[in-house]
């Protein structure tokens, strides 16, 4: 048996995103779970931005922002600056997080979240009353100590990294689980049974 609830926005887990606007002397920070890679080729992601807060209009002004993925570690601050809005609150500050130089935008990036992620604007679409912003992804930084072998972007350690999951609907942010599996190989096994039958 289901229950049905009719149009709902419950989606998870949802990645704790930390979306920082403005410059190394002027910036803020926003608390974003509704973020998704949009495409492979350029590199790019969409993000949903709500149009009362700051950041929607810094970034249709900037035309561009970093992506910062939060950590268990960060939880807090990470909480602190979705509550919180740059119209009055100077949260880099407040919060204590470290701006370290983009390499290619003047946003910066967050030394405290393991991935980081440039972004230049590259569209804007209103749904409803939300921005979605798609980002092309310029430079993409990785904490070296988080990798288990420094030319492989693919070796992050996820344990180490820790990302902050958010869980939508039930408001509640979750530690990633053990490894359950191999993507793109576990299914293998019954593709390959179908063939054989
Ligand atoms: C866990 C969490 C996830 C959030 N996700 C989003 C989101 O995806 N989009 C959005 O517009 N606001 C989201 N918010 C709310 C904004 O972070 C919040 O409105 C913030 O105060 C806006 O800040 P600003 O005025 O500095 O832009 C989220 C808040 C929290 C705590």
């Amino acid at each position: 048996m289901k229950t049905r609830f009719g149009p709902q926005k419950i989606m998870f887990p949802c990645p704790v995103s930390l979306v920082v606007t403005g410059t190394m002397e002027e910036a803020n920070i926003v608390t974003i779970a509704w973020v998704s890679l949009l495409t492979s080729k350029p590199p790019t992601l969409g993000i949903s931005v709500g149009n009362r807060g700051f950041s929607g209009e810094a970034i249709k002004k900037n035309r561009h922002f970093t992506v910062n993925i939060a950590s268990t570690g960060i939880m807090t601050q990470a909480d602190f600056c979705g509550i919180t809005s740059g119209h009055d609150t100077d949260k880099f500050s407040e919060c204590g997080l470290t701006k370290l130089p983009s390499d290619f935008i003047e946003s910066p990036i967050i030394k405290e979240c393991p991935l980081n992620l440039e972004c230049r604007l590259t569209s804007h679409q209103m749904i409803g009353r939300t921005n979605h912003f798609a980002g092309e992804i310029l430079q993409t930084h990785i904490d070296t100590d988080k990798l288990k072998d420094t030319g492989d972007v693919s070796s992050i350690d996820i344990s180490a990294f820790s990302p902050l999951i958010y869980i939508g609907g039930v408001r509640e942010y979750r530690k990633i689980g053990e490894k359950a599996g191999d993507a793109y190989q576990i299914g293998k096994k019954l593709k390959d049974r179908g063939r054989q039958s």
